[in-house]
């Protein structure tokens, strides 16, 4: 019996709060010490456009917020609120800056070393995703992203580089950031250069059978040169419901289920499922997939982690299906559910209703490693300290923590929590900062104007209170 299911205390001991972050959302110094480009870099209007050839002053993401200069303090700010837990991401191109060099650039590999002597410091346990929609961008230009196999070897000489220098202080790993949304953001999630309404499917699902190769393979090599790490996958998990209670809503509904169960099948379960490979042979689709990708498939993950921030609904009318604003998905609008200042679906329960699926489905350990709210902010002046009055930031993150509370005594073992973007960063699917999620606040505007000073939000005291309570002040 576990301690929980003893005491019948809602956040097990040990539970890992903190917050989630990405290189290129933040970091900013995109060609110092050696850093190549990455295709954030040539991306300055999110997903909506298309990218620019070279990287052009106007993308705010090659400044970010600074945290490369200034991560000593942002992390002491972690630290305040009482973060267990600190994900961020390796920028694949600090570390090879084009992605097939054979030797990696030792300046990128120290500043990571100098994040985790921060980390350690302050008894922050890292959480380290190895690619997060960064793919240098020599890989994307050069070789079409992960439509081309090359990219598998890159990954892996880059993810063996990080295992050794790193192993032995790093315990979690994610492979890749939101693997399933290649699907729907080829560039962004799979550096792939083609425009998406160029690209064949077969290209498409090359690229996906790679990455989930490369992944697997990582995980090898963890098992051989960091055996106390644990390795997980990360999905964008978005619950989709059947619009109406008809029988072809409630398949249409699956059916777009399964594209995001994919992924967590092969990486929990070790080889591909049925639904997927029956996907592939309705629509004509030919992959090359050889008996070594097989047996390298089957290095399956310690742990499945995933964001939430919204659901979806699915119809089989195409009349019917009007389709919602949202994060890289589609879907169609469900009536009954407020929206987000940019449109997403506000929906505490459908953490809970994902929680208790994937835990019924795979039955390892979950981690939720993003969750939050992209709202505008107003800095206002109180008794003499600057801060943002963001009660709608605090009720969106005490709704969601009051049915991870339920999963939780529903039985699904959860590792831990991290708020997307404690500090407000650049938005990934929009490119602006104005589109904020921190719990600090950072005084950088959409024109690039702004000091970069921090200011703790309202939402960073009842965060603080939340952790050191371990869940009870909920
Ligand atoms: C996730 C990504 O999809 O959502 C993050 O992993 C991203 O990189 C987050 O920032 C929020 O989305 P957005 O588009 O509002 O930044």
């Amino acid at each position: 019996m576990t301690t929980t299911e003893l005491t019948g205390q809602p956040f097990p001991e040990g539970f890992l709060w903190g917050g989630a972050t990405a290189a290129n959302q933040f970091e900013g110094a995109w060609d110092a010490d050696g850093k190549g480009a990455s295709i954030q870099d040539v991306m300055p209007r999110g997903i909506s456009t298309g990218p620019t050839d070279e990287p052009t002053l106007d993308n705010l993401k090659l400044e970010g917020i600074d945290f490369y200069h200034r991560y000593s303090d942002d992390i002491a700010l972690f630290a305040e609120m009482g973060f267990k837990v600190f994900r961020f991401s390796i920028a694949w191109s600090r570390i090879f800056p084009n992605g097939d060099e054979l030797e990696p650039n030792e300046a990128g590999l120290a500043f990571y070393d100098r994040v985790l002597d921060e980390c350690e410091k302050h008894g922050i346990e890292p959480l380290v995703t190895i690619s997060h929609y960064e793919t240098p961008l020599h890989l994307a230009k050069t070789y079409d992203g992960w439509t081309s196999r090359e990219l598998i070897g890159c990954y892996e000489r880059y993810a063996r580089v990080l295992f050794e220098r790193y192993g032995k202080r790093v315990k979690y790993w994610l492979t890749f950031n939101e693997i399933n949304s290649v699907l729907h953001a080829p560039l962004m999630s799979g550096g792939i250069w083609t425009p998406k309404e160029k690209l064949s499917k077969t290209q498409l699902y090359q690229a996906i059978h790679n990455e989930l190769v490369a992944s697997a393979s990582a995980t090898k090599i963890a098992r051989e040169v960091a055996p106390d790490a644990k390795i997980g996958c990360m999905i964008l998990a978005m619950p989709t419901y059947p619009l109406t209670p008809d029988p072809a809503d409630v398949w249409a509904a699956r059916y777009a289920e399964h594209e995001n169960y994919a992924f967590g099948d092969v990486h929990v379960r070790g080889a591909y499922p049925g639904y997927y490979l029956r996907k592939l042979r309705d629509q004509g689709i030919e992959l090359e997939i050889t008996d070594a990708d097989r047996e390298v498939l089957k290095n399956t993950v310690d742990f499945v982690s995933f964001s939430y921030y919204m659901s979806v609904c699915e119809t089989a009318d195409p009349a019917k299906r009007i389709v919602g604003e949202g994060n890289i998905m589609g879907g169609a609008k469900n009536p009954t559910l407020p929206v987000s200042q940019w449109g997403w679906a506000l929906d505490p329960v459908g953490l809970r209703i994902v929680l208790n699926d994937y835990w019924e489905r795979w039955q390892v350990p979950l981690f939720i490693v993003e969750n939050g709210l992209g709202a505008k902010d107003e800095l206002v002046e109180i008794d003499g300290v600057k801060t943002v009055d963001d009660s709608y930031r605090i009720s969106y993150l005490r709704d969601h923590l009051e049915q991870v509370r339920e999963a939780i005594a529903d039985g699904v073992n959860l590792l831990g929590y991290t708020w997307w973007g404690p500090i407000d960063l650049i938005s990934a699917s929009t490119a602006q900062l104005s589109k904020r999620y921190g719990v600090i606040y950072v005084d950088r505007n959409d024109d690039g104007s702004g000091t970069l000073e921090r200011y703790r939000k309202k939402s960073f005291f009842d965060y603080q209170q939340i952790i050191r309570s371990n869940g009870a002040s909920l």
